[in-house]
């Protein structure tokens, strides 16, 4: 690939079926951006540990002694780390190799027992019901539509009847900001997509008839070697949650106060957290 490939790519922004998601599940990558999850200089891979004390502090106020929480997409293992050690039955799944080994190491460290999967959510089955069900962070809205209903169809199996779903998800507005983002460029002595220095160039496209906001990223180094990378991003309205939740047999879906789920000031007007309940009949 060269500059031309750049100049010449078809606008606006296609990406191919591989450029769907950034490769999380990549080693190199993955080790990368585990630097990023710890970093406590800014928030954009995992936030804080200030705020993520304060969303566990607020999750372990609403359950039993011992309930049984499952983390989707838990990363390095932040939330399930804390809420294990206050005395709840954790399991953590992510498809990213460096957040799984750390995540495990750090419960090895602390001697607590959390159960870590490395693998893709879509595809985990908890061998127990859960009390809890956890997916944070606008990670929901990385799945296709009909990938993220097969999602909730899959996770209220894994539910025990009452049991409750936490699901933090972008606003529709954001969604649309980021396909709409103007293209930018920077440079990157050292960088999350290479690991050598780079020129990131960043596209962005939304489609109002899909509703997806689809970004592409042309990484170039000195010696003109240029890879690309994508990622797509679902957005659905408020009402369109609320309907896709009771379709999946959610129900009492709330959306939680900020001062309850504190998002963090990069993230307000941005994430919010829905909270529901499994019905009971079923
Ligand atoms: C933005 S990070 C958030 C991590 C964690 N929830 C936190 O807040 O610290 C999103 C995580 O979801 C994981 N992920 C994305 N898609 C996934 C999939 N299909 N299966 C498993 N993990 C996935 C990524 O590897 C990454 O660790």
């Amino acid at each position: 690939m060269d500059l031309n490939d750049i100049i010449h790519a078809r606008r606006p922004v296609t990406l191919a079926a591989n450029e769907q998601k950034i490769p999380w599940d990549e080693p190199e990558f993955s080790q990368r951006m585990l630097e990023n999850h710890l970093s406590q200089q800014h928030d954009w891979a995992s936030r804080r540990f200030s705020l993520i004390e304060q969303q566990v502090e607020w999750i372990a106020g609403q359950l039993p002694a011992g309930a049984r929480i499952l983390d989707l997409g838990c990363g390095p293992g932040f939330y399930t780390q804390r809420l294990a050690s206050r005395g709840f039955r954790c399991t953590g799944v992510d498809f990213s190799p460096a957040a799984i080994d750390h995540a495990r190491r750090e419960a090895q460290r602390a001697d607590l027992s959390i159960h870590y999967q490395q693998q893709d959510v879509r595809r985990f089955v908890a061998t127990t019901p859960q009390d809890l069900i956890m997916m944070t962070f606008g990670e929901f809205n990385v799945f296709s539509a009909g990938d993220a209903r097969h999602l909730l169809s899959h996770i209220a199996s894994q539910l025990r009847p009452g049991g409750w779903l936490l699901l933090e998800v972008h606003t529709f507005q954001a969604v649309q900001n980021m396909g709409m983002a103007q293209p930018r460029w920077e440079s990157c002595p050292q960088g999350l997509f290479l690991a050598e220095p780079h020129l990131l160039l960043t596209e962005s496209a939304w489609n109002a008839a899909t509703q997806t906001a689809s970004t592409l990223w042309w990484a170039i180094t000195p010696s003109g070697v240029t890879r690309r990378f994508g990622s797509q991003t679902q957005a659905w309205r408020d009402e369109e949650y609320l309907v896709l939740l009771e379709q999946y047999d959610f129900r009492q879906v709330q959306r939680l106060p900020e001062q309850d789920w504190p998002s963090g000031s990069d993230f307000t007007d941005s994430l919010y957290v829905l909270l529901a309940r499994k019905a009971q009949d079923i």
